[in-house]
């Protein structure tokens, strides 16, 4: 089985912290995103991987993910979508690499707990033409929304429906047999001018096609927006974090619980409340940092306190009395010369200057 991980698109949603980069490069506890699904994929047991790449993302993808040997893959093939025109788009672009290979398609922003070699397994021994995951949300009308009749039996799908006829969601996790090459052959574009792969389910249906769905038992988050990332950030401290301390913290400071703190990091009079990751050549000095809060490399927390926020590499942060729920681009530098307001909420961007 080959795997077509999609790591293309404009990444809109989470601008402007991914104007200069890729969505599916923001990183959870310190982790691109993408970097998740590859270990998901070498997990069950993948080892030939095309990734779909923009034009916006191809060179941040290719300089993360190099020739993909850190996750023991055979072949990493990178496949260019000169435009975001849709996920069944994207197969049709990647056609000369899937030949026709059965393949799991993984959209380069979604994250699930647990693996993916279970279904991998019920894919083989079910024999369908396509298993798809589905889960429970609040909101289906932001997503492919599956109905299933009682059996599991998938009847219909549609793509964002306005008034949504079922609450179960298409997780972007797919397994296809190449009989869907010919279902996307058979479809249009959608009102949104996007080939949409739930489409393409919805004929393999309307053929004769055998679809198979399973509701995930475990958590899944779907990263392209702030609170959606934060929410990510909070799953993967909580469940993946150990304690791992390379830097250094001096006497007057506590580092309580799971933290990982990287190399040539320094915790000055401080605290640091785990579960909680700190990149290297950190400088936290006289600040709290609360738990389910990620700062990258190279980033300076001088006298501040921040909980449950990830912010980004070579920021500098100084005198902010309690910042929380936010996000910090890469390069930012907050700070405060006079007393202000408290509970800030922030979604700041690459290079930003917040002055509070
Ligand atoms: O996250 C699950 C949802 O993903 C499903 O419930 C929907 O049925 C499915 O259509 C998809 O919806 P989104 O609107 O969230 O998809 P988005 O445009 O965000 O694209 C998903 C990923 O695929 C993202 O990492 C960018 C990449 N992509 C997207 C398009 C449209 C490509 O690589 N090429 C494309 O043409």
């Amino acid at each position: 089985m080959k795997a077509l991980v999609l790591a293309g698109g404009k990444g809109t949603r989470l601008r402007p912290l991914t104007h200069t980069a890729a969505k599916q490069l923001v990183p959870v506890a310190n982790r691109p995103i993408l970097f998740y699904v590859l270990d998901n994929l070498a997990k069950a047991g993948i080892t030939e991987v095309g990734i779909i790449i923009a034009p916006e993302t191809q060179r941040a993808i290719r300089e993360a993910v190099g020739d993909g040997s850190r996750w023991g893959f055979r072949l990493t093939e990178y496949i260019f979508q000169e435009e975001p025109l849709g996920l069944a788009h994207a197969v049709k672009v990647a056609r000369p690499f899937l030949k026709d290979s059965p393949f799991v398609m993984y959209l380069g922003d979604n994250l699930i707990g647990g693996d993916i070699k279970n279904f991998r397994e019920d894919f083989g021994n079910a024999g369908s033409d396509a298993l798809i995951l589905l889960k429970q949300v609040e909101d289906p009308s932001s997503f492919g929304v599956v109905e299933i009749d009682g059996t599991g039996r998938v009847l219909k799908l549609v793509e964002k429906p306005k008034e949504p006829k079922s609450d179960l969601a298409l997780i972007g996790i797919y397994f296809f047999s190449p009989r869907v090459h010919r279902a996307i052959d058979e479809i249009r574009p959608s009102w949104r001018g996007e080939l949409e792969i739930t489409d393409a389910i919805q004929r393999l249906l309307d053929t004769g096609g055998r679809v198979s769905s399973v509701v995930l038992k475990n958590w899944w988050i779907d990263t392209g927006k702030k609170d959606d990332l934060l929410a990510a950030n909070t799953v993967v401290l909580d469940e993946w974090i150990s304690r791992e301390i390379s830097g250094s913290a001096d006497k007057a400071s506590q580092v309580i619980g799971r933290v990982a703190l990287g190399k040539d990091s320094k915790i000055v009079g401080s605290t640091v409340r785990g579960p909680a990751v700190i990149g290297e050549n950190v400088l936290v000095k006289d600040s709290f940092i609360g738990p389910f809060t990620s700062i990258g490399n190279g980033s300076q927390i001088v006298h501040s306190v921040i909980e449950h926020s990830v912010i980004l590499e070579g920021v500098s942060i100084e005198n902010v009395d309690r910042m929380e729920d936010s996000l910090v681009g890469n390069g930012a530098k907050i700070f405060k010369d006079r007393a202000a307001r408290q509970g800030y909420r922030l979604l700041v961007g690459d290079d930003s200057v917040v002055e509070l």
